[in-house]
Order: structure tokens, then sequence, then C-alpha cells
């Protein structure tokens, strides 16, 4: 296990000599801590909650009142909904990150998710002017532009056509880019929590576009969603007529309001922005359109003052779920290191997991099915000692392609990005069990 003097930190983070680690990771927790006292009931949902303790008038030998008296019946609760007890599994926002909550995210709970689907309720949310309210029968998706045919869809007519489910995550391209510049916040949830992954249903994109005829020009589309932002973004014809979908289904029901319903897009392994939701209109053309959602935003400006654009792959990334800083350590002794790893270019072939900030690597076992473009959870047998740790993970995907290092990324990328930040997360692990998010080389 490693000692915290020998923690290779990056040199404008190292001030404290000895004690780095814990200065860094002393340093994470207060802006965690100043985020608390300014965001209210958000903020103190940040702190761990403990175990609540049994009631020893319900351990055996005693009998429970549950086990005495009937519960409710059925269709007291016809939709249904978590335990009670689940109350705090919820998204979460953090309310300094946006002027207002119409144009703003929320983040999913990966610390309390179990294997790789997010449930619809916990989907992460990202909206440009609201959820608006759609009667699917009032919903049209129009097709035209550079097309044999130019056509209008009902809601019942594309439900008509043969329809493929498949699993994919869908990642907001800011996902950790409040982290680019040094560990900030002190939460699993609102560090990686900009990713969800579901069981989408719908049919093809390229079945609609085969359907319309595309004319010998066509090279782009431009997707527009039905909300009040009219968001849309520019997708080349090869990828509309790879694995596109048009999506009316999420993990067997109807899409949620926030998730697009009636329609949205879903383009597996691409930054998220480009999966319009509540989807109305598809015109082809022979060239992008440059909307605001590719120049101004969701483009990565370099250290040279030149911005890349059209960045819409999501490279491959992990984080630990447990341990995290809302996931804490409870004593010394056996635990299970898990986590969820996701590549936009593939499958995910192998995870390393490190607790000692990087020095040494074992290879995690992968929990699967570990399919294309999706998460895959990963999990690893550790015997705490009770000494700090510096816990990773590092992913691999289909590709070959290795999850870097901040400090490569940064070599790379500088750090006026907020976007496609897929670097290494460095969990601190303390003596006292809490964990904190912190940055080491
Ligand atoms: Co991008």
């Amino acid at each position: 296990m490693s000692e915290d003097t020998s923690i290779p930190v990056r040199p404008e983070e190292s001030s404290a000599g000895s004690s780095v680690a814990a200065n860094l990771g002393r340093r994470g927790f207060l802006r965690a801590g100043a985020l608390a006292a300014g965001a209210g009931a958000a903020g103190a949902a940040l702190r761990p909650v403990a175990a609540a303790a049994a009631d020893p008038a319900n351990l055996p030998p005693n009998v429970p009142p549950h086990s005495q008296y009937l519960g409710p019946g059925v269709v007291t609760n016809p939709y249904g909904s978590p335990s009670p007890f689940e109350a705090e599994v919820v998204r979460r926002n953090v309310e300094w990150l946006t002027a207002t909550t119409e144009s703003s995210v929320s983040f999913t709970p990966l610390t309390d998710l179990h294997g790789f689907v997010t449930p619809n309720g916990l989907h992460f949310e990202r909206h440009h002017g609201g959820i608006p309210e759609i009667d699917p029968a009032d919903h049209r998706l129009m097709i035209h532009g550079l097309v044999e045919r130019e056509l209008i869809f009902t809601m019942e007519e594309l439900m008509r056509l043969p329809p493929v489910s498949r699993f994919h995550f869908i990642e907001c391209a800011a996902n950790g880019g409040m982290e680019w510049r040094g560990a900030q916040l002190n939460r699993c949830q609102f560090t990686h929590g900009m990713i969800s992954c579901c069981q989408w249903t719908g049919v093809p994109l390229k079945t609609l576009l085969e359907t319309a005829g595309l004319k010998p020009n066509a090279g782009w589309i431009l997707v527009e969603g039905a909300d009040a932002s009219g968001l849309n973004r520019s997708v080349p014809i090869e990828k509309a007529l790879d694995d596109a979908l048009i999506a009316y289904a999420q993990n067997g029901e109807r899409l949620r309001p926030e998730q697009g319903y009636p329609l949205r897009l879903v383009m597996p392994g691409w930054e998220g922005n480009i999966s319009i939701k509540w989807l109305r209109r598809i015109e082809v053309g022979d060239k992008a359109w440059y909307s605001r959602e590719e120049t101004s935003k969701y483009t990565d400006l370099l250290t040279d003052g030149i911005a890349r654009q059209f960045t819409w792959v999501q490279e491959a990334k992990s984080v630990v779920t447990f341990p995290a800083p809302e996931k804490p350590v409870n004593g010394a002794g056996y635990y299970t290191i898990s986590g969820l790893a996701w590549s936009g270019r593939g499958r995910i072939e192998r995870v390393d997991v490190s607790t000692d900030g990087g020095r040494n690597w074992q290879t995690a076992e992968l929990q699967g099915p570990a399919l294309d473009k999706c998460l895959t959870r990963f999990q690893m047998p550790w015997r705490w000692n009770g000494e700090s740790a510096l816990i990773q993970s590092r992913c691999i995907d289909s590709t070959g392609y290795v999850q870097p290092t901040m400090t490569q990324l940064q070599d790379l990328r500088g750090v006026n990005s907020i976007y496609h930040n897929n670097a290494i997360q460095t969990w601190l692990v303390n003596p006292n069990g809490e964990v904190e998010n912190v940055r080491v080389a």
C-alpha cells in the first residue's frame, strides 16, 4: 500500500510537501463543503449518509410488525415506485452550475446503481429549453431536403415498422467538464453522473432515410428537436446510415418526457447533445449546417487558440463507483471495488484497477455482457488494511485504446476545454474511511 509522501502530484497543486495527497484531499473536501453550504438541500445530500441503526425490537428472535400484519394490497400504487428506504437514490443538480433549471443538467446517482442499466427515473437530464409536454397524437417527424420523397410520419406510422432494441449509453460531452483544472466536486454523481445506459427501442434511421430515398449528393443530415430551444445538430450521412436509432421506448416502456417523449434520436457512442430529444425534423443536405451547438458550444478550445470541431465520439472512460465520496469505507476488511466502463468506439475489452495511485495495476473482472457502446460493470476483490489508498480504474476498449491519465490528456488538449474529459479518476480513501476526489499525476 502506498504512502501519501510518495504520490506523484501535479506541481502547481503540490504545496504541502510531505502530506501532499492529504492536502489535495482537504482542498477537494473544502471545495465540496463550500458547495454544500451554498446549495441548501442539495448540499446537505453531499454528506455520506450513515446506514440507519437497526431497531433491536425488529431483530430475531423478535417478530417485527411487517411479519405480523397484512400489508397494502395490489394496485395500491398502480405504476409502482422504489422503497421509501431508497429515497436518497435520486438525480441531483449542482445549483450554481446554471442560471436556470430550464437550461441545465441533473446527474445520475451512479454509485447507487447495480449492473449496467439505468432505471428510467434516474437517467441524467440535459435540457436547453425545459421539458415540453407533447401529445403523441400531435407529434410528427418530417424528412425533407435532398431526398426523392419528402415524408411526414405520425407516431402510429413509425410504430408499425419493425423495431430494434439495443443497449447503449448516452453521455453528455461535458461529463467531467468541471474537473479539467483539478479536483472540484466531491461526489461521483457530480464528477461522472452525466452518463446513463438504457435499452432503446425504435426504428433504425437507415430504414427511414432509405424509404425517403437519398439523392446522390446527400452528405449530411440536420436533426432538430421540438422543444422551445429547437436544438439542432449536423450529422454525417455515414453515421446516420450506420447505427443511429429513432427511439420511442427505453427499458421496455415509452420514453420519459425528460428523455424526449414521444420520439428521440439515439446516436450510439457519440456525445449526448446529438441524440436529439423530441425529434421533429430531419433535413438532408450536402454540407454541415454549423449550428450553435457545433460552433460556440460542443467544440474543444486547445492551447494554441484553435478549437477542435465535430468531436463526436465519447472515448473510452471508466470510474470506480465503490468506494466513492458518497460511498465511504466502513473499517478495515474485505470489500469489492466496483465501477463502470464504456467506449464510444466499441466494446470494453479490459479494466485495470489500482489502489496505489496508478503505480501497480490488477485486471478486474468484467461482469458481462460487455456490449458495443454500452456501460460495462467491473469488479475486483479488495482487502483494505485501513491505510490511505488511492483508487483508480483504467479501461481498454476493443480498438486497443487505453484510457489516459489527466496529465496525458492535458498534454494533448490543455485545460481550456469543458468537453471530452475521459481521464482516469482518483479517489483518496482516508484512514477514517472517508473518500475524496483528488488529482494525482
Ligand atoms: Co465534441
